[in-house]
């Protein structure tokens, strides 16, 4: 059974992947986290989901996602429970069907869920209640759409032309959910040019079919670069030698001042989190001028209030 995620008229039903999403369900995406964003400022926060309840249900760590998602719930006066994995019945062998199964009978609008396995969030998704929405926080290397979602926001906000722009990814693509999340949106969104730099080892099988020039040399895929994302090294994920070792992988793809100027004088750096400091990239880039890292991090609450929004005014508690 597939689980379809978008409704009529580009409603959401569930968010999964960003795969299959259209332009304009994105465009009003971000034109509800402005509205939102802009009301929480002037302390008029409307109490959308209001009497409806959402469960954080997280089997990998997150500082992000997992704050971020209940920010969001609590500025739109929903009722969010953060479920902890480490002392629930899972620790004693129940199932992860039985686990949804018992927190959905306590009534519940919408399961927010990160998983370490690629394809768990589909998998709860079509076993959830008709009318329970599931959105999906990161699963395996698979996807993340939020992240994605918040990183093309943050992105309209400083560039919004993004058929003009010349957009570098570099990393740990191979193992990133971010990575193919971000793909999938920019690819939604016609981005100009899309560059993704990486040694050969962490690249993924037919790169090719992502829509996106490949590059193993930084300094060259830097090149008048206006957004330059960088991914952390997913070695959670690596199963056997992927590199050489962090040293030489910073001495080849860490972004440092130095190389940064490679790129546009007016160039966004973006990374999303938690970073390697001196790994992937060197502190005075990361906290530096050019750095929008903490503009995401912000921007990820009014996204997600804007996604929860969206899919909860489609149904009824
Ligand atoms: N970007 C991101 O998913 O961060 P967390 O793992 O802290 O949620």
């Amino acid at each position: 059974m597939s689980v379809k995620q978008v409704c009529k008229q580009g409603q959401l039903k569930h968010l999964l992947t960003m795969e299959g999403l259209k332009r304009p369900t994105l465009e009003q995406v971000f034109a509800t986290a402005d509205e939102l964003s802009s009301a929480f400022s002037s302390g008029q926060c409307p109490p959308l989901l209001s009497g409806r309840t959402i469960i954080n249900l997280f089997f990998e760590p997150s500082t992000r996602t997992r704050n971020s998602f209940e920010l969001a719930a609590k500025r739109l006066s929903a009722d969010i429970l953060n479920v902890d994995l480490a002392s629930s019945s899972t620790s004693k062998g129940e199932s992860l069907l039985d686990t949804l199964w018992t927190l959905q009978a306590m009534h519940c609008d919408m399961f927010i869920v990160r998983h370490p396995e690629s394809g768990a969030a589909h998998f709860i998704a079509r076993h959830v209640d008709q009318g329970v929405a599931v959105l999906n926080a990161g699963d395996g290397r698979h996807a993340h759409p939020t992240q994605a979602l918040l990183d093309l926001y943050t992105i309209r906000h400083h560039k919004p032309d993004f058929g003009g722009l010349r957009v570098v990814v570099v990393g740990d693509i191979l193992h990133s959910r971010v990575a193919r999340s971000l793909i999938h949106g920019l690819n939604i969104m016609n981005v100009g040019d899309l560059r993704l730099v990486a040694p050969p080892t962490l690249l993924p099988e037919q790169v090719e079919d992502l829509g996106a020039e490949v590059y193993h040399d930084l300094d060259k895929g830097l090149a008048d670069a206006d957004v330059v994302y960088m991914l952390r090294l997913q070695k959670e994920r690596m199963v056997g030698a992927h590199l050489p070792d962090r040293h030489e992988y910073y001495k080849h793809f860490g972004l440092t001042s130095a190389r940064l100027k490679l790129a546009k004088a007016d160039a966004i750096v973006m990374h999303p989190g938690p970073m390697n400091r001196g790994v992937e990239i060197e502190s005075s880039v990361a906290d530096g001028p050019q750095s929008v890292i903490l503009e995401q991090v912000g921007n990820g609450v009014s996204v997600r209030m804007a996604v929860m929004a969206n899919i909860l005014s489609g149904t009824t508690s």
